[in-house]
């Protein structure tokens, strides 16, 4: 009754309201119930200034937490039924299955390989656009690389590897048979390394709804368990396991093993470099040294529980390098370092939870070890957008800077350069080889002293237009493709929002013409060209690649605000990290060993101590390491003004 009768109310304020809000959204706010709109408000006032990352940081946490609120409200959509009613018993599954069953209590295949992308706004389909304009025009005039920008100090190879790392655990999507080949138009056709090159299509699965009537399909567990190592199957699985004391196959030398065909044995192979399978090694020896812990506490402990326990540590260790130590390295701003370390200890910060243990909500406590996971009323997986702003190719270079480790480093312990290997040579099975020849050691130290590419325009790497890819089994394809036309193509063939759409999807205000977007007047040149001067044909990956950045950001800002609401939801929706992160779950040993694990560096210094002591001058192991650490600041860190 009172409902009724504010309805005529409500209805006068929004419409007041409209004089103050950016048109695009005035739809919008008459879906938002009364408290969204005022929070909706805030947000867009401050957008309007474009000033959110120049506030005192408490009130930069206080526009972000506002933002999050109002993504997991508008941008989480389901796609796909998935059978309802379906409650485990969790008493019975206290560890993260092979193929990511059994983590939801209220459904068992949510988060499993082979259930849906998700979406975080409404699909736009371009069926009819799927060539416009060509993506190897747009590929050739605006992606490749013309000379190497690399990222300074910020951002090293580790880094780069960390995130495809990171990648081979979360997504993959599932092809058709069918195949699409692109064909180079002729303007541009003289400067595309492949004239022509086929591939599979997304495979597209009916739904059962009737506005996504079809998605494609996750062929990794989006959970963050680790699929890297583990695969996202039983059978994968059982090719890495060693079925003693819980371990994981390694080889002699600290690197991965290999199968007959020289393929390596770990839990991903797909389109893998010396890069990644060296982040492999490393966390393989984390979890063998989890389970040797293990064992030392409990010698009782079987083979199966070992394994089970040291899964759900290295898993937890991982999620937690990146989240207080890789993205704070990416996102490098104060407002982010508190920001990120909130999610994982909560503004009340290391010291009290250590203490005292989770107390409040997710603000306080932060996300882990909330009472219960949370998944805002939609079943958790992650999404297509999430795909598209993590097409982070750029951050490679073009040749691979090996250093010497058999001598003494130079000043900022920086080793000399004894070679500079092609990008090409380090890929793949070649990759394996000479990776074997340079071990682990030359390995991890040339990435630490190496920058990583910028995502920037005219920044692809230029030998992935012409690359072998890999099948799931990590062997060659006959087809080479061209990666950054293929980016392209994939975008629009997943119905994902061109630039604009995509800012508006995510109640960023759009740009109305280039000089919104960039300053660069060659950029905005090429803009016009390539899309006839329509802002609306902007491609999301040309957008993501072309937008200033935020001073500190290596990213955009419309990538990073997919970040804040889906870093969180990896989080916040596993029970692993929220209900179950407790002694009884991961063991006392387990639990104080992912406590006590704050960076990339620990998990280094805890495998090859020589390694940070002798060559790693920087705070981080993800800045390059001859950078200088990072100087002490006195404010406390909620006090802080952005400089
Ligand atoms: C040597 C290094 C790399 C190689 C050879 C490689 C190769 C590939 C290939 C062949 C695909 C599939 C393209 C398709 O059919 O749609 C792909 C997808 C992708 N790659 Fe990479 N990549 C590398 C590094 C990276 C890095 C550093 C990132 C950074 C985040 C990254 C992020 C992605 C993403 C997000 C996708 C889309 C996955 C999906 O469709 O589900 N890759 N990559």
């Amino acid at each position: 009754m009172l409902s009724q009768l504010l309805k005529p109310i409500k209805a006068v304020f929004k419409s007041e309201l409209q004089k103050f809000i950016h048109k695009d959204f005035h739809e919008l706010v008459q879906r938002m119930t009364v408290i969204d709109t005022f929070l909706f408000l805030i947000v867009h006032f401050v957008d309007k200034f474009g000033v959110w990352h120049k506030l005192p940081v408490i009130l930069g946490l206080l526009y972000l937490a506002i933002r999050r609120h109002l993504h997991q409200e508008y941008n989480l959509i389901n796609v796909g039924r998935i059978p309802v009613g379906v409650r485990s018993n969790l008493v019975d599954l206290p560890y993260r299955t092979a193929d990511g069953k059994y983590n939801d209590p209220f459904n068992e295949a949510v988060g499993a390989r082979g259930s849906f992308f998700g979406r975080n706004m409404q699909i736009i389909d371009q069926s009819n656009k799927l060539l416009s304009p060509d993506p190897m025009v747009v590929a050739t005039k605006l992606l490749a690389r013309r000379k190497l920008i690399d990222t300074g100090k910020q951002f090293n190879m580790i880094a780069a590897s960390w995130i495809q790392f990171m990648i081979h655990d979360w997504i993959d999507h599932l092809e058709d048979t069918k195949q699409v080949e692109l064909v180079a138009p002729r303007e541009v056709a003289s400067e595309c390394p492949l004239k022509s090159f086929k591939f599979f299509k997304t495979k597209q699965v009916p739904t059962g709804f009737f506005q996504n009537k079809t998605g494609s399909i996750n062929v990794r567990t989006p959970w963050w368990d680790g699929s890297v190592l583990y695969g996202s199957n039983a059978e994968t699985l059982g090719k890495v396991r060693t079925y003693k004391d819980g371990k994981l196959k390694i080889a002699d030398d600290g690197l991965l093993l290999h199968d007959n065909d020289g393929v390596a044995i770990s839990g991903d192979v797909r389109n893998s470099w010396a890069g990644v399978s060296t982040l492999q090694a490393l966390f393989i020896k984390e979890h063998n040294a989890v389970c040797d812990a293990l064992k030392k506490e409990d010698l009782d402990l079987e083979d199966e529980d070992l394994y089970r326990h040291a899964k759900l540590v290295t898993s937890a260790v991982i999620a937690k390098v990146h989240t207080i130590d890789w993205t704070v390295e990416l996102l490098k701003t104060d407002t982010l370092l508190a920001g990120m370390r909130g999610n994982w200890y909560g503004l009340l910060g290391k010291k009290f939870k250590d203490t005292f243990g989770h107390v409040g909500g997710a603000i306080l406590g932060g996300l882990v070890g909330l009472k219960q996971p949370d998944n805002h009323g939609v079943p958790y997986s992650l999404t297509e957008e999430f795909t598209s702003v993590y097409r982070m190719h750029p951050l490679l270079p073009d040749d691979f800077h090996r250093r010497d480790v058999s001598v003494e480093p130079d000043h900022n312990k920086s080793p000399p350069l004894i070679e500079t290997v092609p990008m090409g040579n380090m890929i793949g099975l070649k990759g394996e080889q000479a990776s074997k020849e340079m071990g682990f050691r030359a390995l991890l130290v040339s990435m630490g002293h190496q920058s990583s590419g910028a995502l920037e325009l005219w920044n692809y790497p230029v030998w992935l237009r012409d690359l072998i890819a890999h099948d799931m089994d990590g062997k060659d394809r006959p087809d080479h493709v061209d990666l950054a036309a293929l980016e392209i193509y994939r975008d629009r063939e997943r119905k994902i929002a061109r630039y604009n759409d995509f800012r508006r999807g995510l109640f960023l205000i759009p740009i109305s013409k280039w000089e919104d977007l960039t300053d660069d007047k060659e950029a905005i040149e090429v803009l016009r060209d390539v899309y006839d001067d329509d802002v609306e044909k902007l491609d999301i990956l040309v957008g993501l690649m072309a937008e200033k950045k935020i001073k500190g950001f290596a990213i955009s800002e419309t990538a990073f605000v997919i970040f804040l609401l889906m870093a969180s939801r990896r989080l916040e929706a596993d029970k692993f990290f929220t209900s179950h992160f407790n002694e009884e779950t991961y063991t006392k040993k387990g639990l104080e060993w992912v406590n006590s694990t704050e960076s990339l560096k620990d998990v280094i210094e805890r495998h090859e101590p020589e390694i940070s002591k002798k060559w790693m001058n920087s705070s981080s192991a993800f800045s390059v390491w001859d950078s200088p650490p990072n100087t002490p600041n006195p404010i406390p860190i909620y006090l802080r003004l952005p400089h």
